[in-house]
């Protein structure tokens, strides 16, 4: 694992806390909460179900969640950025009133939990921040109950045409800009599309997946590729 890196992540994060949800929904014309409902949707969790949330944010995953499934389903959310878990506590009170997500701060390689104590594992754009991809994977492996579901959303580029010439051009040249005036951060909105184009193709990801132990992996494209949700089991 690259410690480093882990840093850097957290900081940028931290420091871009602030405007993120807002910079979430204007660079994305709301899609983002299009592409959180499509992966809270596939759990089909039952009642009584646990979840971790893991590089939760600012709690949009588990909101969804409690919006999605009414009874009795306890989420748990974990984040290194300090800041974002800050921000998600009294969201999560504004958004879901008299519904409670148990917030901590925890790195995904290091999680303080009980092993196959969850019936789902998500991450919403967490993982293409995550140089050794396959062992966090183990460590979501580990955390789930046997039939257990692990869902991750990634942002990924079109395959071809003029959607995709459109979007690398919206992606690499606009929202880097639009992105600094509004996080007032100098290079997070360009690390973006950087870690998306090192983010592996659908095919190779999924094939991480099975490598960490998961079955029944497959992939949705969402949005002409944009967005791609993996989905896969623990046997
Ligand atoms: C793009 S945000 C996604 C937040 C949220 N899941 C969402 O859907 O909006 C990525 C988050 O991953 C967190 N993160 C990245 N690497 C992490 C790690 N190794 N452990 C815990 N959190 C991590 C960052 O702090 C950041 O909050």
């Amino acid at each position: 694992m690259n410690r480093r890196e882990l840093d850097f992540v957290r900081d940028m994060f931290d420091r871009i806390a602030p405007h993120y949800d807002f910079l979430n929904r204007l660079l994305s014309l709301r899609q983002d909460v299009y592409w959180r409902r499509t992966l809270v949707a596939e759990l089909d969790l039952a009642p009584g179900s646990r979840v971790l949330d893991a590089a939760c944010g600012t709690a949009d995953v588990g909101i969804e969640i409690h919006r999605q499934y009414d009874l009795g389903v306890d989420v748990v959310g974990i984040d290194f950025a300090a800041e974002m878990l800050r921000l998600a506590k009294p969201k999560v009170g504004r958004r879901v009133p008299g519904r409670s997500i148990l917030l901590a701060a925890a790195d995904a390689f290091d999680l303080p939990f009980r092993p196959a104590g969850f019936d789902a594992v998500t991450m919403a754009f967490g993982i293409r921040n995550i140089q050794d991809k396959v062992t966090v994977l183990r460590c979501f492996w580990e955390q789930l109950k046997p039939g257990g579901r692990l869902a991750i959303l990634e942002l990924g580029t079109p395959s071809r045409g003029l959607p995709r010439c459109a979007y690398l051009f919206y992606f690499n040249r606009l929202l880097p800009s639009i992105g600094r005036i509004f996080s007032r951060h100098q290079f997070a909105y360009s690390y973006l599309p950087d870690s998306v184009a090192r983010f592996p193709a659908p095919p190779a990801f999924a094939a991480m997946m099975r490598a960490a132990g998961f079955r029944r992996v497959r992939y949705l494209p969402m949005t002409k590729g944009i967005t791609v949700l993996f989905v896969g089991e623990k046997a």
